[in-house]
């Protein structure tokens, strides 16, 4: 065979059935469930030194051994955590996505996995209402559903989007801006780890579900996601992740 007739037969065989059937399939169990966050959004995915942690990388693990799964983790920037789905490098991103009509053209939702919302955070005294924003500076996580909500606020003066929202966080402490506006349990976080800053919390701009995305059409591990997040909830492990890092139970109702 010439080289184009053998590269020919390499392709076929790489399509062939045998080699699907070898390949195990997000089902098969030991098998690895190959899952992404940021790890830069505590509480809920965060390095601890080296290593990732936090309730979502904690859900997260608990979901792959409910599906008799080996969880591998990959972190990247937020904004590149959704398109990452599509090159196939992972198979399972759970980085507080909210879910969005816009999001959901480009991948699919799991069941959510917990209900927030979006609120200003300002230094004492500073604008805490949506109306007292006009004429200052947010900053924001870029990519996020702050932005969107922010931009969609008439009035504020300047939009700071930066690539990370502990950036933005560092934007309000700093003062290059008056606000920060993040998810309200990032911010009772950021509150708690950073009292000398004095951060007060004002309104909540707006409410989310956040829920775990697969690749479009994945729907055989989305189910599986499903059932396995449901049996979670039901035999307490949830319950108690979610109380460990929140002292509260925050799935949606
Ligand atoms: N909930 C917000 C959104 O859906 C922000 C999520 C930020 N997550 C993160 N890992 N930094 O856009």
């Amino acid at each position: 065979m010439n080289r184009a007739a053998l590269l020919f037969a390499a392709l076929l065989c790489a399509c062939s059935p045998q080699r699907t059937a070898e390949t195990p399939g997000p089902a098969a169990e030991g098998a690895v469930l190959r899952l992404a966050t940021e790890g830069a959004n505590a509480p809920f995915n965060f390095y601890q030194g080296e290593q990732l942690t936090g309730f979502e990388v904690e859900l997260g693990n608990a979901l792959a051994q409910q599906m008799g799964m080996r969880a591998e983790w990959t972190a990247q920037p937020f904004e590149s955590l959704l398109i990452g789905l599509e090159g196939q490098r992972y198979d399972l991103v759970i980085a507080s996505h909210g879910v969005t009509e816009e999001r959901a053209k480009a991948v699919d939702f799991t069941d959510p996995h917990y209900c927030t919302g979006g609120i200003i955070v300002t230094r004492s005294g500073g604008p805490g209402t949506a109306a007292e924003l006009a004429g200052k500076t947010v900053a924001v996580q870029v990519g996020t559903t702050y932005l969107q909500a922010v931009q969609d606020l008439p009035g504020v003066g300047e939009v700071r989007s930066l690539p990370k929202d502990t950036d933005a966080l560092q934007n309000l402490i700093s003062g290059r801006a008056d606000a920060w506006v993040s998810d309200r349990f990032v911010a009772a976080g950021a509150r708690e780890a950073q009292p000398q800053a004095r951060l007060e919390t004002g309104d909540l701009l707006f409410q989310e579900k956040i829920a775990m995305a697969v690749a479009k059409g994945n729907d055989s591990l989305r189910e599986r996601v499903n059932t396995a997040l449901a049996e979670l909830e039901e035999n307490g492990t949830y319950a108690r992740l979610s109380q460990q890092y929140f002292g509260e139970d925050i799935r949606c109702d």
